[in-house]
């Protein structure tokens, strides 16, 4: 194993939380968590979405800060690093090897859509949103997803963006993307939101999304917005995990995750509350799946005035958040790649771009010419790629983390790098050794129908 004599590292906390919320809001947030919501029947997906966040999610993202930052090294090497440290068997090494993995598998699928949104920001600047009806709106979205040209073309436009950034590393390319385009997209969104107050149906959104309803919680909607809580914290696969590798030791880890996961939850409820006014407002059906937000917020951009301005920097921001979340999911692969081989980073991001790039063809097509191929469970290429990542490799990830921190490591060096007080610690682990680990293992026993 090679020794780096110096590791770079965040400019400040700020930037770290940035960066780290960089990667959290992202596709995930605009995309996914409004379309599951609709998918997933409303509120009682919401629910269990924000229980997972806080119950879950924040725990296990100070647990994967710790290791990181505790490690100071890629996830692989990190956690054998830790491993030796704790005197265990130094095999834990693949569960970052697996996270690794996991991100490039989700960069496949990732980009794609990371395309779509290139390719929405062309239609805005055309003007092509201008008075827009909601079918002329589907219409379009279908006939992107029809042509494999299209598609292709903007998947390899994100793949590029997103290498371009890895290839500098950690201060000149992470931290100058997400100062400036985190704070951006916050207050674009609220202008969205004020449109959709105004002009969209904001009482029915309102209760979809938050009248509960237990009727509709089903086991497989539990699995979606468990998974969905660990997409969109970006955790399990080891993105936090190298961030937090970045990150000064005085740093309080607790109180930059809470910000962090409050932002991103946030966030994503925002969009998934101007989307549904809008879906209300015009008929739309909820449940209408990725495409969701394609299909709704061009009749918003079309209709409200400056809507074309406005609605070119609402899909460049979504870029933006998208780009700065597919940095973190190579970034644990290269950090791996720098440290361990003479392979330059520049060699490094061309090299998994090239993979990453081909996988993503093969999703690409899955929309198209190879939309009949079914992989597993009657999936087709890119369902199979996020299936199984969201619902198995993310949670799974998470689940060894908290088993590995809890029982593996030493209780003291835990205590160091979280730097709680004996209290607030003694809370982290409840959640971190219990609540979260048999949260997951059930949801899965359930899935595999080993208990009912
Ligand atoms: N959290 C990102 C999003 O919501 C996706 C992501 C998942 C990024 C896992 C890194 C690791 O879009």
């Amino acid at each position: 194993m090679s020794h780096i004599p110096h590791r770079s590292h965040w400019n400040s906390r700020w930037t770290f939380m940035l960066a780290t919320a960089g990667s959290a809001i992202g596709l995930g947030n605009i995309w996914k968590l409004p379309y599951m919501i609709g998918v997933n029947g409303g509120s009682a997906f919401v629910l269990v979405f924000v229980i997972s966040i806080f119950l879950v999610g924040i725990p296990l993202m100070m647990t994967e800060i710790l290791l990181g930052r505790r490690a100071q090294k890629n996830p692989l090497d990190g956690i054998q690093t830790l491993a030796i440290e704790a005197k265990k068997s130094s095999l834990w090494r693949y569960l970052g090897g697996m996270g690794m993995l996991t991100g490039l598998l989700i960069l496949g699928f990732y980009s794609v859509i990371g395309g779509w949104v290139l390719a929405y920001i062309s239609e805005a600047v055309s003007g092509s949103f201008s008075q827009i009806t909601a079918l002329q709106s589907t219409a379009n979205f279908d006939a992107l997803l029809a042509s494999p040209f299209k598609l292709l073309f903007w998947h390899t436009v994100f793949i590029l963006m997103t290498m371009s950034v890895v290839a500098h590393g950690v201060n000149s390319g992470l931290e100058k993307a997400n100062n400036i385009l985190i704070p951006a997209l916050f207050a674009i969104l609220l202008v969205l939101l004020g449109y959709s107050m105004s002009e969209g149906d904001m009482q029915t959104a309102f209760q979809f999304m938050f009248k509960p309803d237990f009727s509709k919680i089903t086991p497989v909607s539990v699995l979606s917005a468990l998974g969905h809580a660990f997409f969109s914290l970006s955790l399990g696969m080891g993105a936090v995990m190298v961030y937090g590798s970045y990150l000064q030791r005085n740093v309080s880890i607790a109180r930059t995750t809470i910000y962090i996961a409050l932002a991103d939850t946030l966030l994503g409820l925002l969009v998934g509350l101007a989307i549904y006014s809008l879906v209300f407002a015009n008929h739309l059906a909820p449940n209408a799946g990725p495409g969701l937000i394609f299909q709704t917020l061009p009749i918003a951009f079309g209709h409200m005035p400056g809507g074309n301005i406005i609605g070119v920097l609402f899909f460049l921001l979504v870029a933006f958040a998208a780009w700065t979340s597919s940095i973190s999911l190579v970034e644990p692969t290269i950090a791996w790649i720098v440290e361990n081989t003479k392979i330059k980073r520049h060699a490094a991001a061309l090299i998994l771009g090239v993979a990453v790039w081909l996988l993503g063809v093969a999703v690409a097509l899955s929309f198209n010419e190879w939309k009949d191929i079914k992989i597993v469970f009657n999936l087709n290429i890119f369902e199979t790629l996020d299936k199984l990542t969201s619902t198995v490799l993310l949670p799974l990830g998470g689940l060894l983390m908290a088993i590995f921190a809890g029982y593996f490591m030493n209780k003291n060096h835990v205590q160091e790098e979280l730097n709680l007080n004996d209290q607030a610690f003694k809370l982290w682990r409840i959640a971190n050794n219990y609540i979260a680990p048999i949260a997951i293992a059930a949801v899965f026993l359930y899935l595999f129908g080993l208990i009912k």
